[in-house]
């Protein structure tokens, strides 16, 4: 889809359909005001006749409003005016663009950026627009045989703003939100794609290419490199299965050669059985997201490479697949982290803190301003917080704070849980300096308990993305979580 900016209000510009809102119970928003005056009352009579009541999310087609210079009118209904905030926008927004495509509409005009929201300036209202809209619009057909070829969609959507500084701000928030939403998509095809074609080596390509599109310095470390590292946590891992483990390196060198870097580290296991540990049957299918704290790197680098961001960024992703097999890892097993700390491997299916660890040992080098992990890493953390906020842990509450207000600003929300000592005795072995699970009780503790032994060298956070990163159900697909708030936070870190 193709966007633009626009200053001007409906009474003069032409588009095949005009998008204007009414608020509860027939209030007519500015716009569709005016064009109410240009047309001599058109939409308060059909408002009057109760046809649109100004219900959240519900929407009316009209064709041939007099004297309007677009072909439709598309009213929208934005719920009650004093509840008018973020989400209600957000929801204005996606009916519009659902509605659009259900319409011969080629391009529209989207008034519903100039509604005023309390905390939101145009910038935020632009950019949010073009990640909604880009969300709305987003299919995965790629594996069907037959795919409907989008002839009727929406193909061209300008944005209208009040003015000319609002059109230059609304400008520079067009080409964010655009580098944004490409990331997105991104991360969303990579969690779509099954197990058996977004492999480690896949997912390794990916890295490679997107190198080369925007000039980022990639490696890729195989099998035998991370041997002669000693990365014996992350290797146990990958040894249930066919597929050769990697650790990919992306380097975004946007910032002062001097500056160091944001380090952002995902899990990326691209099937977890479980491996002996195996897990049931019923949607296992699911595990296939099990990368999407890799996907969501990726994603993240893709939007700062093509925003060209001011900030030094490196990603980093050890992909494995957790397979059963004569030569999978039993539990009881011990093993040596690169960090020479020693794991006792009491269950087979708490691998993704296992390829962490030796990650987050490997990324010292960097000596980085900060590092984030991404990970599907407990079902305790989906038990907890459901699938409307990532969980986040930190060792520095400066950090968790800056990530929280990204969270908050990309509407794409995390909670802070609690990272206190006392959970560390869960983790004691008999056998080995800690074992990989802590018991039931605080799961999504316990995990990130166990990664903070191995990341006591610099400022650290992790968000278990295990409840945001992908839905279930009906409209099962990865979400794209968590690289709106991602991004946000290394934008505010490169201001
Ligand atoms: N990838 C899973 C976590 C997960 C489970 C995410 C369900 C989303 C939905 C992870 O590798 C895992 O299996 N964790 C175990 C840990 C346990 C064995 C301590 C879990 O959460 O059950
Ligand atoms: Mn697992
Ligand atoms: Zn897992």
């Amino acid at each position: 889809m193709d966007f633009s900016i626009k200053i001007g209000n409906p009474e003069k510009q032409r588009s095949a359909c005009a998008v204007v809102g009414v608020f509860e119970a027939r209030k007519l928003s500015p716009q569709a005001e005016a064009i109410d005056v240009l047309s001599k009352g058109y939409l308060s009579a059909i408002v009057r006749s109760g046809d649109m009541e100004g219900k959240l999310g519900s929407t009316l087609l009209l064709h041939n409003v007099p004297n309007v210079p677009s072909e439709r009118v598309l009213l929208v209904g934005l719920g009650k005016e004093k509840d008018f905030q973020e989400k209600q926008y957000e929801t204005a927004i996606r009916a519009s663009i659902k509605r659009l495509n259900e319409t011969g509409s080629a391009d529209a005009v989207l008034y519903l950026t100039q509604l005023p929201l309390k905390k939101r300036d145009i910038a935020w209202r632009i950019e949010q627009a073009v990640l909604v809209s880009m969300a709305s619009s987003y299919r995965f057909d790629q594996l069907k045989s037959k795919t409907d070829n989008g002839r009727n969609e929406l193909r061209k959507l300008t944005l209208s703003v009040a003015d000319r500084p609002e059109q230059t701000a609304g400008e520079k928030a067009l080409v964010r939100g655009l580098a944004i939403a490409s990331g997105i998509s991104f991360t969303k095809d990579l969690g779509n794609l099954p197990g058996n074609i977004c492999t480690p080596t896949y997912l390794a390509e990916q890295a490679v290419k997107l190198g080369k599109e925007y000039k980022l310095k990639v490696e890729v470390l195989n099998q035998p490199q991370l041997e002669k590292l000693g990365m014996g946590s992350f290797l146990a891992v990958a040894k249930g299965s066919r597929q050769p483990p990697k650790l990919i390196v992306m380097h975004h060198n946007g910032g002062d050669k001097k500056t160091k870097p944001i380090v952002l580290v995902g899990k990326g296991i691209t099937f977890d059985t479980g491996g002996i540990s195996i897990k049931p049957a019923a949607e296992m299918d699911e595990m296939k997201f099990d990368m999407c704290g890799a996907a969501s790197v990726l994603g993240t680098m893709k939007a700062v490479a093509e925003m060209g961001l001011k900030l030094n960024v490196i990603g980093v992703i050890p992909t494995c697949e957790n397979m059963p097999d004569g030569n999978a890892t039993r539990p009881g097993d011990v093993v040596t982290s690169m960090s020479g700390q020693t794991i006792e491997i009491l269950n087979t299916d708490a691998e993704g803190r296992l390829i962490l660890c030796d990650a987050l040992t490997y990324v010292e080098r960097f000596e980085p301003a900060a590092v984030v992990d991404i990970a599907t890493l407990t079902g305790a953390c989906v038990i907890a917080l459901g699938h409307v906020v990532s969980g986040l842990l930190s060792n520095q509450d400066a950090l968790a704070r800056e990530l929280l207000d990204a969270g908050e600003e990309s509407h794409d929300r995390a909670w802070h849980m609690p990272l206190y000592d006392d959970y560390q005795d869960q983790l004691k072995s008999n056998f080995a300096d800690m074992a990989n699970i802590g018991g039931r009780a605080g799961g999504a503790i316990t995990a990130a308990c166990f990664l903070s032994r191995f990341t006591k060298a610099y400022n650290w956070a992790h968000l278990d993305i295990a409840g945001t990163a992908w839905k279930s159900g009906g409209e099962k697909g990865a979400t794209g979580r968590p690289v709106g708030l991602l991004t946000r936070f290394l934008i505010n870190r490169a201001k």
